[in-house]
């Protein structure tokens, strides 16, 4: 079994760039784990699935390929908003969960980001980071994503999203977002980047 570094945070927090950075920088597997959600959810709409029978949901989770997941495919909105709304179902999670332990054990090490990874899927990982920023930063970071694509972003529609999906996924009921007990907090509001990488170092180089 390898090193596990354990990364979640709500939305926008910043969880996903440190995520690949970490991973690079000490040569580990990377997985996004919230792709296996959105994967689940594109497949559903692709076939035009409902969204709630859980059974077809479960389905569709169990045929995941954790190797063929594309971020650019899998970025879309309304594949995040479905795919937090299919994350609710136990059956779902539990398919997802146990594919993304049998990949937390690669050596040399993995990172694994998303939002239960430090209270359920990685419990026993010796690096957990909260990775926060408050609801405004976030919806800032998400607006000034979208017009540096040069497309149309409305600040108070993504604010009002951002709170939606929050409330979603920390008030679930199966695995909902929240700190591990032992999970070091990194609120990123006013860090950049490279402080945020320089704060998760520091951390990880000490448990090494
Ligand atoms: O992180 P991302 O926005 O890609 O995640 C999409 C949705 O998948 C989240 O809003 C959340 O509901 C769900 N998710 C989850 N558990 C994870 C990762 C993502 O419930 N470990």
């Amino acid at each position: 079994m390898g090193f596990m570094i354990a990364i979640d945070g709500p939305a926008a927090a910043g969880k996903g760039t440190l995520s690949r950075q970490v991973a690079e920088a000490y040569g580990f597997h990377h997985l996004d784990t919230g792709l296996t959600y959105r994967a689940t959810a594109k497949a559903l709409l692709d076939a035009g699935l409902p969204l709630d029978d859980e059974k077809v949901a479960e389905k569709m989770a169990q045929e995941v390929d954790l190797m063929g997941l594309d971020r650019d495919i899998l970025s879309a909105h309304a594949i995040g908003e479905a795919a937090s709304r299919i994350a609710v179902m136990p059956a779902v999670r539990r398919a997802l969960v146990e594919a993304q332990r049998s990949f937390s054990r690669k050596e040399p090490g993995t990172v694994l980001d998303g939002r239960d990874i430090g209270t359920v899927v990685c419990p026993d990982a010796p690096v957990k980071l909260y990775v926060t920023a408050s609801a405004e930063v976030r919806a800032h970071r998400r607006h000034d994503e979208i017009v540096a694509k040069g497309a149309e972003a409305d600040y108070d529609a993504i604010f009002a999203e951002v709170k939606t999906r929050d409330d979603r996924d920390m008030g679930r009921a199966d695995s909902p977002l929240k700190p591990a007990p032992d999970a070091h907090l990194l609120d990123t509001s006013e860090m950049s980047i490279e402080a945020a990488f320089r704060a998760a170092k520091a951390i990880i180089d000490a448990a090494l």
